[in-house]
């Protein structure tokens, strides 16, 4: 069956067909087009289109359609073009022609879809959103798990200056409650109704939008049909977010397959998340992280697919943006399944606290702890740090770490150098230095753990 043909003298041809069907995929929208339909229809009921009688069928038709929608073998043996016409076509075999061809009246298939997508996508976001804070819950808990560690800060992957675990745990809540932000943004561009807008220039029959919207759940209604037909916008947006989530997840899976490896060594995955090798039996590899940074790529690709897709099409609606949805569904799929995937990872993940603090002890992490001593008693910094480099190079030319220099050694190399510095020697002393609101002193950290622990909760709800 199709929704259209009466301009036709032949049919299409038979790859045509194929190559334009989109029902195996958009088939994923079947429950939302079906209450995207009910509402349609309580808005024809208002404005005489149905009787009271034929509204009811229709709606309870409908509704037992979307029970039926989820037992398997509902699609099977459908040759329709779409979700949309699968769905007029049961309507019409089991109500008959002259009822169901009413329920398209005043509607495009081009408000329809944006309607679904924008139903569909909304529900999508919540559950990201509350995987989100699933994921946010376990890296606190991480970070409670060793509250006064010390690791290695990098830079350049170099070992930069020593920081508290907590405090390099919180960097990423940082990032992934931007995302939870992020994607509550797009949640408000995805939650405007759209259906009134017709094909292109509006309906022509006068349904209560706002009835609609409110039967939906919508926040408002959109404000110019042709911008309904021709915007993709908000899945750019919610795609924008998701590749930012992807793109914090994979730089977090990257960190901790280095850290995990032998080469750093201070971490380490429980089995649960990591697999071995059918040929090297020692192998223990951390493929779950892995794959996580490998699907970022995946969803990126379809966010610059979308943007390429929509770059040079005309006012209005074109079937070229039909090519929106596989990869829609794909980026959800990754997405939610990338932000549980990382929740267990973080949930079984530990820290070897005396490796950590060994790659701290054995570098000249605390050099800039040393040139700030300097520097505050009164030394111009860019000296402080010439001083310290020359006691570091001084070091590593004996094959000294820094914790073989004492307060006789260090106030020899050089007078600026007082007794009490010494104590800076201990990564731990220079923490204590960077109290700073945003530092990694331990009073900041556990201040901002707390803070993170009552936003968690707002978040929660
Ligand atoms: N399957 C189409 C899409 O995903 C639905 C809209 C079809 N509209 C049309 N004018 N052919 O975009």
């Amino acid at each position: 069956m199709k929704l259209w043909g009466g301009r036709f003298e032949g049919g299409p041809s038979e790859v045509f067909d194929r190559f334009g069907r989109s029902l195996h995929f958009d088939k994923t929208l079947i429950d939302v087009d079906l209450r995207g339909s009910i509402a349609h229809a309580k808005g024809l009921l208002k404005i005489g289109i149905l009787s009271a009688e034929e509204c009811t069928k229709l709606i309870s038709t409908l509704e037992a359609m979307r029970g039926e929608a989820s037992q398997r073998g509902f699609f099977d043996n459908s040759a329709d073009e779409d979700v949309h016409t699968v769905v007029i076509h049961k309507l019409k075999e089991r109500l008959g022609a002259d009822l169901a061809d009413k329920i398209h009246t005043g509607r495009s298939r081009n408000d329809q879809v944006s309607l679904d997508v924008r139903l569909w996508l909304r529900e999508q976001i919540d559950s990201g959103r509350g995987l989100l804070t699933e994921l946010l819950g376990e890296l606190l808990q991480l970070a409670h798990r060793y509250p006064d560690a010390i690791i290695p800060g990098y830079t350049h992957t170099r070992r930069a200056q020593p920081v508290l675990w907590p405090h390099y745990l919180l960097a990423y809540f940082e990032m992934f409650s931007r995302d939870w932000e992020r994607l509550g943004d797009a949640r408000r561009r995805v939650n405007v109704m759209p259906l009134g807008s017709g094909a292109l220039a509006g309906s022509g029959f006068p349904v209560d939008r706002d009835a609609v919207a409110a039967e939906l759940g919508f926040a408002s209604v959109t404000r110019n049909s042709m911008d309904v037909s021709a915007d993709r916008d908000f899945l750019l947006d919610f795609e924008h977010a998701a590749n930012l989530t992807m793109l914090h997840l994979s730089r977090m899976a990257e960190d901790w397959i280095l850290y995990t490896g032998e080469e750093f060594g201070w971490m380490d995955l429980g089995d649960g998340v990591t697999s071995g090798s059918s040929m090297m039996p020692q192998k223990r590899n951390p493929d779950s992280l892995e794959l996580i940074r490998g699907k970022a790529g995946r969803v990126f690709g379809a966010y610059i697919g979308l943007l390429v897709t929509m770059k040079g099409l005309p006012m209005t609606y074109n079937r070229d943006m039909q090519e929106d949805k596989q990869p829609l569904f794909d980026v959800v799929d990754q997405l939610l399944s990338s932000i549980e995937m990382a929740t267990v990872v973080v949930r079984t993940a530990t820290l070897k606290p005396e490796i950590a603090l060994a790659a701290v002890e054995q570098s000249w992490a605390v050099a800039t702890d040393l040139a700030d001593a300097l520097a505050r008693s009164g030394m111009p910094f860019h000296q402080a740090h010439k001083v310290v480099g020359q006691l570091v190079l001084e070091s590593v030319k004996a094959g000294k770490t820094a914790r073989q220099w004492s307060a006789e050694t260090l106030t020899a190399f050089h007078p600026a150098f007082t007794a009490d510095m010494a104590a800076l020697l201990d990564p731990r002393a220079g923490l204590s230095t960077r109290n700073i609101r945003g530092g990694t002193g331990p009073q900041a950290v556990a201040g901002a753990l707390a803070e993170a622990g009552i936003r968690l909760r707002e978040m929660r709800g």
